[in-house]
């Protein structure tokens, strides 16, 4: 890496998994830019002074992960129209001496279904397991592309709620026992939790009910072939993984930060794959 380049960075803690690193230093080199992005663990109680200090630390901005996603969201002077009606920050950058957080997390969702499955945002319903933080970028991508009906369904019913409140019209929320009523007009299923992560296929739902052109996504991508998108693929339907959203979502941050828009390639992705595989 060449010295005297521009620097970013991903902030979390913890953030030794984060693949963001290898995703801007593959970039960096396809370039040929002269920088860096690095990964920073910050703990929790050091988030503002890390945000008020990366600029005497040589850094143009970054990212944010998990846990601090709100927090900066709190912290940041200036935020894009996604962090704003999403409630979290992902990217940081200064602009006029104040510092800027977008959230390129919704972008990334819609951006890795438009290069899979391009028709996707005819979709006039789709239904969203789970009411977390990734949901309200999940909600927010489907209504800024227009989709009039968009069912919350969660464990939790009043966070499904909740999150429908914080939308303009055409955004509902329901428990998850309504699901079989709700999926036979969704041309849309996303799964937004941690379901079948940890390898608890029991609670996989039922997709029987779902029509034969619905299209299935996660967001989750380890396992690259969550146990619903198994389910989906058994039943014949469209299917598309969470990689690419965490691959599409780093774009507009590495064109703000080093100038240059990339491209996400398949190449990128397999690079991506490999380390899943290896951590596996
Ligand atoms: P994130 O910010 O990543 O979305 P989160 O805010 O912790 O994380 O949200 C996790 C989501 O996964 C929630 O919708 C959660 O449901 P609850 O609100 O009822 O807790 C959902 N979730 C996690 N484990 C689940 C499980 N085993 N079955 C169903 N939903 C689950």
């Amino acid at each position: 890496m060449a010295e005297g380049g521009r620097k970013a960075f991903v902030c979390g803690h913890p953030v030794a998994h984060s693949r963001s690193p290898m995703i801007h230093s593959h970039w960096l080199q396809q370039f040929g830019v002269a920088g860096s992005y690095t990964a920073q663990d910050v703990a929790p109680g050091y988030l503002p002074n890390f945000l008020a200090s990366f600029p005497e630390r040589g850094f143009v901005g970054g990212n944010v992960t998990i846990p601090h996603k709100e927090a900066a969201f709190a912290l940041v002077a200036q935020r894009d129209e996604a962090a704003e009606l999403i409630g979290a920050v992902n990217t940081l950058w200064r602009q006029e001496g104040a510092l800027h957080g977008g959230n390129t997390d919704a972008y990334g969702f819609a951006a890795n279904l438009d290069e899979k499955v391009s028709c996707w945002a005819k979709s006039r319903s789709a239904v969203v397991l789970g009411a977390g933080g990734a949901a309200r970028a999940v909600v927010f991508a489907l209504q800024q592309r227009g989709i009039a009906d968009v069912r919350i369904v969660n464990r939790t019913v009043e966070r499904a709620r909740d999150l429908s409140y914080r939308f303009r019209g055409g955004v509902t929320g329901h428990p998850w026992d309504a699901l079989a009523d709700l999926l036979p007009d969704a041309d849309l299923l996303v799964n937004t939790t941690s379901l079948g992560m940890h390898g608890e296929d029991a609670t996989v739902p039922n997709l029987e009910n779902l029509p034969e052109h619905a299209i299935v996504t996660d967001i989750v991508y380890v396992p690259l072939q969550t146990p619903l998108l198994a389910a989906a693929a058994a039943r014949g339907l469209k299917t598309v993984d969470g990689l690419g959203m965490l691959l599409h979502q780093a774009v507009p941050g590495f064109e703000r930060w080093f100038g240059i828009r990339p491209t996400v390639m398949p190449e990128l992705r397999s690079i991506i794959v490999a380390d899943l595989e290896t951590r596996a």
